[in-house]
């Protein structure tokens, strides 16, 4: 069973937009903090091409955390596995998503998984290409493949506020190059990281990325496996087990698919064989994950049994 009524999902908005007064935006990266706290706008993309949406889905977000899902898929694409896994782990850490405690303590300082901060900065230096402009068009394009639309771009805002800001990202880059399992200059991998998470786009788009995870690579419009299964199949893995950072248990518990959120308040669900889903509600809880957006996709999951356990 699946939602495929516009009014039913109108309903759970309206619903879920109540708990957005429980939470608040992002403003350590300050240009995130003139988001409306009370934005909340989801979008279902089913394989056979149709989408139903709900709620202010003009909204563009930046992708932020989500991001980090799509660079490993890139990565991964690009490089042996075992070199990729050699340099970041593959175990949820319990600790906030920029939290620097387990890399003192884990020896050697690999960071635990790719969907921390550590961890993406390490994948995100792993994007091949002659220099950062290079390395940052790959991925753009990989992207636009994902989303089936050219035009994406990034928030030049968001991606300069976040960069003239970032020092405690840049102190995990620090310890990565000290302990060599980063090599390049920081402030170049800096550059890249910072618009690989200011790529923007609606609510639909995310949606149709996240069709493209639950079909497990393949890009039913067009028939191309944009994504080799196996890859997508651990960046799922990924999303189930260090998705919504040290909310992930929960989230698995209580809604029981994969999904990656970001700090602007997207989230992007791939329901296994289903569909995808894109949330935006930038009202956040303690833990950084959309308040909005997990009440409406408990709401959802509950309705249509969507927990894959
Ligand atoms: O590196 C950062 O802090 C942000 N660009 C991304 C963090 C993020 O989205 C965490 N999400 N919940």
């Amino acid at each position: 069973m699946a939602c495929r009524s516009k009014k039913e999902l109108k309903m759970f908005v309206e619903e879920a937009k109540k708990c957005a007064a429980f939470g608040k935006v992002a403003d350590y990266i300050p240009a995130l903090g003139k988001a409306n706290p009370n934005d909340l706008s989801i979008a279902i993309h089913y394989p056979d091409g149709e989408c139903v949406s709900a709620g202010d889905i003009d909204r563009k977000i930046t992708l932020q955390s989500i991001s980090k899902v799509i660079s490993l898929a890139l990565v991964l694409m690009e490089r042996e596995t075992d070199e990729v896994f050699g340099k970041v782990g593959m175990e949820p850490t319990g600790d906030p998503f920029n939290s620097i405690a387990k890399l003192e303590t884990m020896a050697p300082a690999k960071p635990l998984n790719p969907m921390i901060n550590a961890g993406a900065l390490v994948v995100t230096h792993l994007i091949q290409g002659s220099n950062v402009e290079d390395r940052f068009q790959r991925l753009l394009s990989f992207v636009k493949e994902l989303a089936n639309n050219p035009d994406i771009c990034i928030d030049e805002e968001v991606a300069k506020s976040e960069f003239d800001t970032s020092q405690l990202n840049r102190a995990l880059c620090y310890f990565l190059k000290q302990h060599r399992v980063i090599d390049e200059d920081v402030e170049e991998l800096m550059d890249l990281y910072t618009k690989q998470c200011a790529i923007e786009m609606n609510c639909l788009e995310l949606a149709r990325v996240g069709m493209i995870f639950a079909m497990n690579g393949r890009d039913p419009d067009s028939g191309k496996q944009l994504i080799p299964e196996h890859i997508a199949r651990i960046c799922k893995t990924f999303m189930v087990t260090c998705g919504m950072y040290n909310a992930s248990g929960e989230f698995a518990i209580k809604i029981g698919i994969p999904a990656k959120s970001g700090v602007s308040g997207g989230i992007m669900g791939a329901v296994p064989q289903k569909f995808g889903i894109g949330i935006f509600g930038p009202a956040l809880d303690e833990k950084g994950n959309s308040i909005a957006g997990i009440k409406l996709l408990e709401l959802l999951s509950e309705t249509y049994q969507l927990s894959m356990f």
